[in-house]
């Protein structure tokens, strides 16, 4: 078991990191949450991952569990009529797909994202009274505010975001807390000068007479330079309630170095002095912080703790454990090679379609997605929107066909190594889609502190979330 650390401050020693997609689930949260540290669930193309789940049968039925609390009873049930499959697919079926975000989607579009969102918090937080946060990537837009609402609806007590500029989020959780609308710019390639574009969302449009107030999750914004925690104390609108300090060594998503892009003779990002986040200006801000990115031990939380941080943001520990959502098997196979002190990780600068560096990890025998794949474009979450020539919105995606993509007046040299993370993270977690015979390949990412995992492995061929708890407070002397 876990040591409960609950009682020695408001704060989190751990935060567990959001992993999308679906490697930090509610099963993962649950567990961290409940042993006194805060789990946190990802949201990222959580739609997909709910109608996947049912698609494969729901084992257990939590899913379905979950969908019955929901407080639209006919969505629930429009939903699983439509994507719940009792045996599950058969061998080599594809999913039914999801129509693709847009600035403007369906009501029934919109109540399937809070649904999802509703059931992986109202899991999470199930059988326990400690708080859980649910993770969301700025950039990736178009969902973003109805997975914030239906997640507000399950109780959610923490958002964190990172992966670009949160300055609306606080605002948008202030007006959902009572359920009314809010808006936030949406970033859209090549606009005429002084147009602007919005998402909103409404809750009205599907709660018309709600009244009770939801409770305002606290907002913590992931941040990697001291000036932008600043901009966003200062300038965000509405309440930041504290900041996760990221370093480039974190798994997932890395900011990119600051200046003008050089990389090493492997082809990564060369960080240096200039991406070292000055922590007095942090400590300055008098907001509670914690460090993310490559502290992932007992001497990473004490140095936290030193430098004046409330504790640490853990990923990539995490992200191999018993309870998160990467598929047992990969789970397996690079845990065989860390014993055998044979994995890499590459910072790759091209790899991700944000055109943020993504950490992949290098094992050999993972048949991981590579330029052989054929392109498809079928879940699209990373599709940014750009201005047509015919004065309308449209979406593309560096990942996308090669030919689309340049159609569509994206710059061919932007689709160059791009890989589908959309495809490539799904199949991690286990819901790989079919299409036509071929399979979509994982795409794994941790974080540069994989390749010493082995000394915390030990002997194990597997461990669970209480092991890491365990070992990172281990050099903290805990009064229960
Ligand atoms: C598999 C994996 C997926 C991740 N996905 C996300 C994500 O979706 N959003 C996010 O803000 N951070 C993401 N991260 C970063 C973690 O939340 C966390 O900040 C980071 O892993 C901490 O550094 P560490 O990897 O050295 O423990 C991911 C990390 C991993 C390992």
């Amino acid at each position: 078991m876990a040591t409960d650390t609950s009682t020695t401050s408001t704060n989190p020693l751990i935060i567990q990191g959001g992993m999308g997609i679906g490697v930090s689930n509610w099963v993962l949260a649950n567990a961290v949450s409940a042993s006194g540290q805060l789990g946190v669930v990802s949201g990222t193309a959580i739609d997909m991952v709910l109608v996947r789940r049912l698609q494969d049968g729901d084992a257990g039925g939590h899913v379905r569990a979950a969908i019955a609390e929901f407080p639209m009873r006919e969505v629930g049930e429009r939903i699983i009529r439509r994507y719940f499959l009792p045996n599950g697919r058969a061998a080599g079926t594809p999913y039914k797909m999801l129509p693709m975000h847009k600035q403007v989607v369906s009501i029934a579009r919109q109540q399937l994202t809070m649904l999802a969102s509703f059931v992986e918090v109202w899991l999470a937080k199930r059988g326990h009274n400690r708080p859980v946060g649910m993770n969301l990537l700025t950039k990736v837009q178009m969902p973003n505010l109805a997975t914030l609402y239906g997640a507000m609806l399950a109780g959610v007590d923490v958002v964190l975001m990172g992966a670009g500029i949160p300055r609306e989020i606080p605002g948008v959780l202030d007006a959902f807390a009572e359920h009314r609308a809010a808006s936030i710019k949406l970033d859209v390639v090549g606009l005429p000068p002084g147009a602007t574009e919005t998402l909103t969302f409404d809750p009205r449009e599907h709660f018309p007479n709600a009244e009770a107030p939801l409770s305002r999750p606290k907002f913590l914004a992931i941040v990697s330079a001291h000036s932008l925690a600043t901009t966003l104390a200062r300038k965000a609108n509405g309440r930041v309630d504290g900041f996760i300090i990221e370093g480039p060594t974190a798994g997932g998503h890395n900011a990119p170095p600051r200046g003008e892009l050089t990389l090493n003779d492997r082809g990564e990002p060369v960080y240096g002095e200039r991406d070292l986040v000055d922590l007095d200006k942090i400590r300055e801000l008098g907001l509670p912080f914690w460090i993310a990115g490559g502290v992932g031990s007992p001497d990473g939380l004490c140095a936290a703790l030193a430098a004046g941080a409330a504790g640490v943001q853990v990923g990539t520990l995490f992200a191999y454990c018993d309870e998160s959502g990467l598929a047992p098997e990969i789970k397996a196979h690079v845990l065989a090679a860390v014993r055998r002190d044979d994995v890499r990780i590459l910072t790759d600068p091209r790899a991700s379609p944000t055109g943020y560096p993504f950490k992949v990890v290098d094992v050999d025998g993972l048949d991981s997605q590579s330029d052989s794949r054929v392109r498809v474009c079928d879940l699209g979450y990373l599709r940014t929107p750009y201005h047509s020539p015919t004065g309308k919105l449209g979406y593309r995606c560096p990942a996308e066909p090669v030919d689309a993509y340049v159609a569509k007046g994206g710059d061919i040299a932007d689709t160059i190594g791009r890989r589908c993370l959309c495809n490539g993270l799904a199949a991690n977690i286990g819901q790989a889609q079919h299409r036509d015979g071929v399979v979509e390949r994982p795409l794994v990412t941790s974080g540069d502190d994989l390749v010493s995992l082995g000394g915390f492995l030990g002997d194990r061929e597997r461990y669970a979330a209480a092991d890491v708890i365990d070992h990172l407070l281990s050099g903290q002397n805990i009064v229960n």
